[in-house]
């Protein structure tokens, strides 16, 4: 089963115990979202079950059978789990054709890979500007470049961090509906996001983290539920409609 469980993670960054004790499922095929104040855990979370966190954490990452805890951090694209990271990190001296190949692996046995056409489909603008350098693009263009190179290594679970920060209401309309295509393939997503609306809109449960813990976890919220949990657990007022 392609799931991902985590099971009581922790990690230690120089002085600082970030990520204490985390435990969490993302199903086959299903979309989590993670969400959280400012500097709460959540990208060093990401980092740690991508393996790129040093030291490593301790704890167990359960995928197919297997522990990567231990495992070096490429074994996660080998093995389907993908990563967006937080600022795209979009390689600067390669062209945004050269982006995407560069994170080409091949589909697993029995399933259709990738090809930077369909990904030029879903983003037109990224066919405008194939040889352009990735980094002279705009935000939400980077971003769309960050995504489609992460599904080049044919991913079953593409783990997000804050894709939408910083982008325009427009750039994120966009991204929304590729990240629901996305899901309709059968790809989970963990979603670690500040827009209430973006993550309720894509995923079908939702888990707060607070100073380095879970504290809250639920599925199918009603509109008086996000409000009651944002105002509890984030501090802030979510207003009734999406915009
Ligand atoms: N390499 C490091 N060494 C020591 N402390 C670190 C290191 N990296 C991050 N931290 C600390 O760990 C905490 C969590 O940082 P992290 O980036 O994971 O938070 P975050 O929830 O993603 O925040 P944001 O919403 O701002 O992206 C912060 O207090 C940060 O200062
Ligand atoms: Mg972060």
């Amino acid at each position: 089963m392609a799931d991902l469980q985590v099971e009581n993670l922790h990690v230690h960054l120089g002085d600082s115990y970030v990520v204490q004790g985390v435990s969490l499922t993302v199903g086959e095929g299903r979309a989590v979202a993670l969400l959280g104040r400012n500097g709460v855990g959540k990208t060093t979370l990401l980092r740690a079950i991508m393996g790129l966190t040093d030291p490593a954490p301790r704890g167990n990452l359960l995928w197919e059978g297997e522990d990567l805890v231990q495992q070096p951090s490429w074994l996660r694209n080998k093995v389907g789990i993908a990563y967006v990271p937080q600022g795209r990190r979009i390689f600067p001296s390669l062209s945004v054709e050269e982006n995407l190949l560069i994170a080409q692996r091949p589909a697993r046995p029995g399933s259709d890979a990738w090809t930077i056409e369909q990904l030029y489909s879903l983003f037109p603008n990224l066919r405008e500007r194939r040889v352009q350098r990735g980094t002279s693009l705009s935000g939400g263009e980077q971003q769309m470049l960050a995504i489609s190179r992460a599904l080049m290594s044919n991913p079953r679970l593409i783990l997000l961090d804050e894709p939408t920060e910083g982008l325009a209401p427009i750039m994120v309309q966009r991204i929304l509906d590729v990240l629901k295509e996305i899901r309709r393939k059968g790809i989970g997503l963990f979603l670690v996001e500040q827009n209430f609306h973006f993550a309720k809109e894509l995923t079908d449960e939702v888990v707060i983290m607070q100073a380095g813990r879970l504290v809250y976890s639920g599925e199918r919220l009603t509109a008086d539920q996000i409000s009651d949990v944002a105002a509890r657990h984030l501090g802030f007022a979510v207003s009734p409609s999406p915009h």
